[in-house]
C-alpha cells in the first residue's frame, strides 16, 4: 500500500472514530437531557391537573382538565377508584388502556399511596417492543383523604427520535465530507510525498546501477526536496568521480604502452645478443617475460577504460560460425596438447552463420576457453554453439570439467581485479580482467551472458546474443 493511502486511511479512521464517539456521547447525553427534561415537565403537568380535580372534583374540572392534555403525543385519562377508565382525552386502543391497567394495578399492589404523597409515580416503558420510548405516570386524586381515581398520562418521545434522526443525517453528511477530505489528502500527499519517493527511489536505483544520468526534478523546498537535491547532489558527484576515475584508467594505460614498449623490445635485443654472457641474456629474457605480461595487463586495462568510456564501435559482419571457431581455435593448439585438454565444439549445421562483430566475439570466447584451459588440467572443454532459427538468436556456450567457482563468488568474478584464488594470480597468468572485458563486450551486442558453476565439476558461461545475430539459413 502506498505511503499516501496509509496517512489517509489513518486521517479517514481517526476523523471517523472521533465523530462517531462525539456523536454517540452527544446522542446519549442529550437523550437524558430530554427525558429527564420531558419526565419533569409531564409530572408537573400531572400533579397540577390532579390538584384542580381535587379541588373540584365536578365533570366540568375534569373536563376542562382533559382539553389541555388534548396532544398527539399523549394518551391522558382518568381512571375510577376500581380502575374503569371514566374519561379519556382522545381515543385509546382497548389493549392499551388494558396495559395501562395492569401497570397502575401493579403499583397500587406494590406501593403506599398516601394523600400526603404529593408526586406521581413514573417509569419508563416501551410498548409492544416499539424503539419508541414511552413515560407513564400516574398520581391518585384524593377526595376527603379517599381514593376518587386515577389520574394517568402516557407520553411518546417521539419528538426525539426526529432530533436522533438528524444526528444521524449529520454523521453521515459529516461521512462524506471526511472522506472527501481523506481523498484530497491522498492525492496531496501522492504529489508531495509518494510521487517525489518514488522518483528518489528510482534514481537510486538507477544510481546503484552505475548510471548518474537520471535526473530527479523536483522544485520542492521541504525535507522530500532537499533530500531529493542531496540524492541529486551525491549522483552528480559520483557521476564525476567515475569519469576521473575512468579518464585516469585510460590516461595511464595509454602512457604505460609506449614506455612498455621500449623496455620489451630492448630486453628482446639484449636477450638475443651474441656477444652477452648467459648471466645477462638470462636477466634480460626475465625482463622480456615481465614486460610482456605487463603489456597484456596494461593492454587490457587499456581496453576495458575505452569500454567504459563507451569509446568503441563495433564492426558487425556475416559470419561463418564453424570457420569462425576453427580460426579461434587454432591460437590454443599448441597449449591444448601441452595440457592434455580436448576442446570439442558441437554444432548442428557447419553452414550457419551470424551478424556480429567477428574480432570481438573471438575475444570473448577466447577469453572463456583460455580461463577453462586455466582451471582445467587433464580436462575436456566443450563449446556449443546453438541457434533459435525463428527468433535468430544465437546462443555460445563453453563448458568444462575443471576446479569450478564457489557460489558466493560467482557474483563478483565480473568485476575487473577479481580473482577467486587471490593468490595464484602470478603463476597463473591473466589479469583478472578478462570477464569484465567479456561481459563489456557481449553487452555492447545487446546480448547476455550467465555462468553456472559448481566446484570440483566445471563450470559453463552461456552467451546468448540478441535476435538478428544468428541469421536464418535460406
Ligand atoms: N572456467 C573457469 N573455471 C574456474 N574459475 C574460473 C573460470 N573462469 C573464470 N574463473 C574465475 O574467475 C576469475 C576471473 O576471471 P577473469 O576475469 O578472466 O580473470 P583472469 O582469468 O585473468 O584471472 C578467475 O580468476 C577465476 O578465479
Ligand atoms: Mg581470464
Amino acid at each position: 500500500m502506498k505511503l499516501s493511502s496509509k496517512l489517509a486511511m489513518l486521517l479517514v479512521i481517526t476523523l471517523l472514530a472521533t465523530i462517531l464517539t462525539m456523536s454517540f456521547t452527544f446522542y446519549i447525553q442529550s437523550k437524558e437531557f430530554y427525558r429527564d427534561h420531558l419526565t419533569k415537565q409531564l409530572e408537573h403537568r400531572l400533579v397540577a391537573h390532579a390538584e384542580s380535580i381535587e379541588n373540584h372534583f365536578v365533570i366540568d374540572t375534569i373536563l376542562h382538565v382533559l382539553k389541555m392534555e388534548k396532544e398527539d403525543t399523549v394518551n391522558f385519562l382518568l381512571f375510577d377508584e376500581h380502575l374503569t377508565p371514566l374519561v379519556m382525552a382522545q381515543p385509546i386502543d382497548a389493549d392499551l388502556i388494558e396495559a395501562y391497567h395492569i401497570w397502575i394495578e401493579q403499583i397500587i399492589d406494590t406501593t403506599v399511596l398516601h394523600p400526603s404523597i404529593k408526586q406521581p409515580i413514573t417509569d419508563y416503558v416501551s410498548i409492544r417492543e416499539h424503539p419508541i420510548q414511552h413515560i407513564w405516570s400516574m398520581k391518585p386524586i384524593y377526595v376527603n383523604e379517599r381514593v376518587k381515581g386515577y389520574l394517568f398520562i402516557d407520553q411518546d418521545m417521539r419528538e426525539f427520535e426526529t432530533t436522533k434522526n438528524n444526528i444521524l443525517q449529520l454523521v453521515f453528511i459529516m461521512s462524506i465530507i471526511i472522506f472527501i477530505v481523506g481523498l484530497l489528502f491522498v492525492l496531496y500527499l501522492t504529489r508531495v510525498l509518494t510521487k517525489p519517493l518514488q522518483m528518489m527511489g528510482r534514481a537510486t536505483n538507477q544510481i546503484a546501477q552505475g548510471n548518474f544520468e537520471y535526473e530527479i526534478q523536483t522544485t520542492a523546498n521541504d525535507e522530500v526536496g532537499r533530500l531529493a537535491q542531496d540524492i541529486q547532489q551525491m549522483s552528480n558527484q559520483l557521476k564525476r568521480y567515475n569519469n576521473t576515475r575512468k579518464q585516469f584508467l585510460s590516461h595511464i594505460s595509454h602512457d604505460l604502452r609506449t614506455p612498455l614498449t621500449y623496455v620489451k623490445a630492448y630486453a628482446a635485443l639484449l636477450k638475443d645478443r651474441e656477444e652477452n654472457d648467459t648471466l645477462c641474456k638470462k636477466q634480460a629474457e626475465m625482463i622480456y617475460k615481465q614486460a610482456k605480461n605487463m603489456e597484456v595487463l596494461v593492454n587490457d586495462l587499456f581496453e576495458l577504460a575505452k569500454y567504459e568510456e563507451g569509446n568503441i564501435q563495433l564492426h558487425k559482419d556475416v559470419v561463418n560460425l564453424y570457420s569462425w571457431f576453427h580460426d579461434l581455435k587454432l591460437d590454443f593448439d599448441l597449449k591444448l596438447q601441452q595440457e592434455n585438454i580436448k576442446l570439442k565444439l558441437e554444432i548442428e549445421n557447419n553452414e550457419w552463420s551470424a551478424f556480429f562483430d567477428k574480432e570481438k566475439m573471438k575475444q570473448v570466447v577466447k577469453n572463456l576457453i583460455e580461463n577453462s584451459i586455466r582451471y582445467t588440467p587433464n580436462g575436456e572443454i566443450q563449446v556449443r554453439i546453438e541457434k533459435n532459427e525463428q527468433l535468430q538468436q544465437l546462443d555460445i556456450s563453453i563448458q568444462d570439467n575443471g576446479q569450478g567457482i564457489p557460489e558466493s563468488e560467482l557474483p563478483f568474478i565480473w568485476e575487473r581485479f577479481y580473482r577467486v584464488d587471490k593468490s595464484r594470480t602470478s603463476k597463473n597468468g591473466g589479469s583478472g580482467l578478462g570477464l569484465a572485458i567479456v561481459k563489456h563486450i557481449v553487452e555492447l551486442h545487446g546480448g547476455t551472458i550467465t555462468v553456472e558453476s559448481k566446484p570440483g565439476f566445471g563450470t559453463i558461461f552461456t552467451i546468448v546474443l540478441p535476435q538478428g545475430t544468428g541469421l536464418k539459413e535460406d
